[in-house]
């Protein structure tokens, strides 16, 4: 296959980004990825990757270090700003209405998350726009979309909703402000420069991993039939598979009427009807005990990510693949059985 041009993954060795580098290796990209320590035993699933050792070229940056982001930049057209810390208690209280138990210091949370988050984009942006890249896409969040409390309840939420910063602060989900703070100026500075930027908002990312550590939103899924919640909120929650995030991502730079920001979320579901689902599938894990119903629902939209042409595998084949790569991981073991 021909050479289609160089691009930047940055967070290769994450859970999204990995199975990026692997689509975008598949199509004859050569693949510059930023991972944080190149010794680090956690990437060396990168190096198996079909195409790798020609086309996959890794360099050591970090967000908050400018000269190292643009060494990996440096060469490329397009990039794909994947890399942001997703810190757990967080991913749970988005996906799951889980409260969160934080009594976290601001300070601590800003240079935690906000930090690389909103200064790590504008470095990632600035050094496209001083090299020769052409097209960014930035992997926001539905964090960025659905903590907006004055949205109208029978309104579908699309992409012209966006989360309130404050109700994000006094909320304290500092990764939902995080993720609309970096979004948003991603697309001012876009707006700004007239460098190509385009958002994708995934909702909570399942599916098989290719690392080795977990990741935060495979641990949502793990923790959901493994730990035998007290009780959960039965109030619509939004997935979508890592592979199909792979391809929207892929989906939106190569196509040049891609625009903005896309909602990316496949399948609407309370978790009531998931539980019932996993268990017919996998009777015998530890599954949440209690559900209470909430009246306040919402759905999410991917339909103009849908009309650019893209398409989501089945939920029951994101399940067995997820649960087949955790087995394989041993992160689930007879000890998580009942
Ligand atoms: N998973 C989801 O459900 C979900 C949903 C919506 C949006 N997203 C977004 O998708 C992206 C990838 O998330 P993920 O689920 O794949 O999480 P992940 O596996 O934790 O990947 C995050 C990546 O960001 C890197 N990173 C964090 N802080 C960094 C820093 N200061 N400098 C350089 N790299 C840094 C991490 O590097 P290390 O490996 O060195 O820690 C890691 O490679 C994130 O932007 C996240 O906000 C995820």
């Amino acid at each position: 296959m021909a050479e289609k041009g160089k691009v930047c993954v940055t967070g290769a060795g994450g859970y999204v980004a990995s199975w990026l580098v692997k689509l975008l290796l598949s199509k004859g990209y050569v693949v510059h990825g930023t991972i944080r320590n190149l010794g680090d035993k956690k990437y060396a699933h990168l190096k198996t990757l079909d195409k790798a050792s020609e086309n996959l070229k890794l360099f050591k940056a970090d967000l908050l270090d400018y000269n190292s982001l643009r060494a990996a930049i440096e060469g490329c057209i397009g990039v794909f700003h994947v890399a942001c810390p997703v810190p757990y208690e967080h991913m749970l209280s988005v996906a799951l209405g889980t409260s969160m138990d934080l009594e976290e210091e601001v300070e601590k949370m800003e240079v935690e998350i906000i930090e690389p988050a909103v200064k790590g984009t504008q470095n990632v942006l600035q050094a496209c726009l001083e090299t020769t890249v052409k097209r960014v896409v930035f992997v926001s969040s539905d964090g960025a979309v659905l903590m907006n409390p004055n949205w109208p309840r029978d309104h579908v939420m699309d992409e012209a909703c966006w989360s309130d910063k404050e109700y994000c602060s006094e909320t304290k989900n500092w990764y939902c402000l995080a993720k609309t703070a970096a979004e948003s100026k991603a697309l001012e500075y876009a707006k700004e420069t007239k460098l190509e930027v385009v958002t994708v908002c995934p909702s909570l990312v399942i599916g098989p991993m290719l690392q080795s550590t977990t990741n935060a939103s495979s641990l949502v899924l793990i923790k959901v039939f493994t730990d035998g919640l007290d009780k959960l909120e039965n109030i619509f929650r939004y997935l979508v598979d890592v592979r199909d995030v792979a391809d929207a991502l892929l989906l939106t730079y190569e196509n040049p009427k891609a625009d903005g920001r896309y909602i990316c979320s496949s399948h609407t579901i309370r978790p009531r009807d998931l539980v019932e689902k996993l268990k017919k599938m996998y009777p015998h894990y530890n599954y949440p005990k209690k559900f209470s119903e909430v009246e306040n629902e919402q759905k999410l939209s991917s339909e103009k990510l849908q009309k650019l042409g893209w398409s989501y595998r089945p939920l029951e084949q994101t399940l067995i693949d997820s649960v087949q790569s955790y087995q394989d991981a041993g992160v689930i073991n007879n000890a998580t059985l009942r």
